[in-house]
């Protein structure tokens, strides 16, 4: 029999147990595609005798992931703790010291240390796979890496956040508020332990740097993610932007400009009926752009266990068939420093206000814009109620300064009566 490909587990909740099931229930079937068995030799977790539904006896336990990571019958570390820092980096990087592989599921580690960890690895000959770290069950990272990798990639997208993504169909779909959207994900347990990471845009953001080091070459650059979460969408923008054919998205969007690298992960305007446009749900979805290949669409579910584990597994048995690729698609010591480049694209934006219903306040207005340089597309007003006149100014493509110009000038007009909400539209 060939040499069987033996784990070692760190982390046994959704995901991890997730993986063991399959590892389990699909042994014949793995072994036949791998040409050899995939096998756990041992395991770990913070609590050991919880009833976890699924049998676990027959792994040797370790209280200590670094001891796991550098058991003898252990060829790869399977890391799916999670947490940028503390054990998960240290059993990583105790796994890579001691010669094994590892497979990780962790987006926040590998977006803040994915460089030193990469170097290391491909230093000592290992490899490290995190299918599962980006948008679940999705197969991303593979896509990039093997698929499209004679392309030269022009940009990349992605709806990233399942729970973000709830949060705003349910909104626009119940037409309730952000709050009580909230409270009901909170119920649902749709949140991460910190809810700041979905709906901060943070969890999200890890995901868009990891696509975009291996997009274009580049270090992974989490602290150039230009982030903005959802907490500040209003029912009254959902309905708005639907009213002009829009769907409101916490979209990433990476693309290497003539200035440098923008990656942005924000809450954007996408036309209702593109892809993205008709995302439901927790679902997530990537948008690929290469020269060679156009765009290309990938749908699927971005948390849960089995779509997360299956991930997981996949990178096993690609180790297991001997497949090894870098981490970010090229040598890590290769890879460029990209000068970060904020908002350099320019878009259309959408802009809600309220004037003041007096003669000229909308003229203003669009004195201001065009000022600014920046030429109005369409424009909408809703019944006046009293003396606020409700307005939607959707514009061409502007650049950011432009409308950061226009938008400090507006104030000054004296027909503002509140702050006006700009959001911009990407073009899909
Ligand atoms: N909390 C994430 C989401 C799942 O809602 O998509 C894991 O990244």
């Amino acid at each position: 029999m060939t040499q069987p490909l033996r784990l070692g587990i760190a982390g046994l909740g959704t995901v991890g147990v997730g993986t063991v099931k399959i590892l389990r229930r699909k042994a014949a079937l793995i072994e036949a595609r791998c040409g050899r068995p995939v096998t756990i030799s041992a395991i770990s977790a913070r609590t050991r005798g919880r009833d976890r539904g699924v049998p676990l006896d027959g792994y040797a336990w370790e209280d200590d992931p670094v001891t796991l990571a550098r058991r003898d019958d252990v060829d790869v570390f399977v890391e799916l703790m999670g947490g940028a820092d503390g054990p998960a980096k240290a059993a990583t990087e105790a796994a890579i010291a001691a010669g094994k592989d590892v497979v990780t599921a962790n987006k926040a580690m590998l977006a803040i240390h994915g460089q030193a960890l990469a170097e290391a690895a491909e230093a000592a000959g290992r490899v490290i796979r995190f299918e599962a770290a980006v948008a679940g069950g999705i197969p991303v990272i593979k896509a990039l890496t093997e698929a499209l990798a004679g392309n030269e990639i022009t940009r990349v997208m992605g709806v990233m956040n399942g729970t973000c993504n709830y949060i705003l169909t349910r909104m626009q779909s119940a037409g309730l508020p952000y709050q009580a959207v909230f409270e009901e994900a909170a119920q649902l347990g749709y949140l991460e332990a910190d809810p700041e990471l979905d709906v901060g845009g943070i969890d999200a953001g890890h995901k868009l740097a990891l696509l975009a080091s291996i997009a274009f070459g580049t270090k992974v650059a989490f602290d150039a993610v230009e982030l903005e979460g959802i907490q500040a969408i209003t029912i009254e923008d959902i309905k708005r932007a639907s009213d002009m054919g829009y769907r409101i998205k916490l979209l990433g969007v990476a693309q290497m400009t003539g200035r440098g690298l923008e990656q942005r992960m924000s809450p954007c305007l996408v036309p209702k009926k593109s892809p993205l446009g008709q995302l439901e749900g927790g679902t997530n979805m990537c948008v690929i752009e290469g020269d060679a290949v156009g765009q290309i669409v990938l749908r699927g579910a971005g948390a849960g266990e089995g779509p997360t584990a299956s991930a997981v597994v996949g990178d096993v048995m690609d180790i297991a068939r001997g497949l090894r690729i870098s981490t970010f698609g090229q040598p890590a010591a290769q890879l460029a420093d990209a000068a970060p480049a904020h908002s350099a694209s320019p878009a259309p934006y959408y802009l809600r206000m309220t004037l003041t219903d007096k003669p000229g306040a909308l003229a203003r207005i669009a004195t201001v814009l065009g000022e600014a340089g920046i030429s109005i597309n369409r424009m909408r007003q809703y019944d006046h109620e009293g003396g606020r006149a409700p307005v939607l100014i959707v514009t061409h493509k502007c650049t950011r300064v432009a409308l950061e110009q226009a938008l400090a000038a507006m104030p000054g007009t004296g027909v503002l009566e509140s702050a006006p909400v700009a959001i911009r539209i990407e073009e899909v």
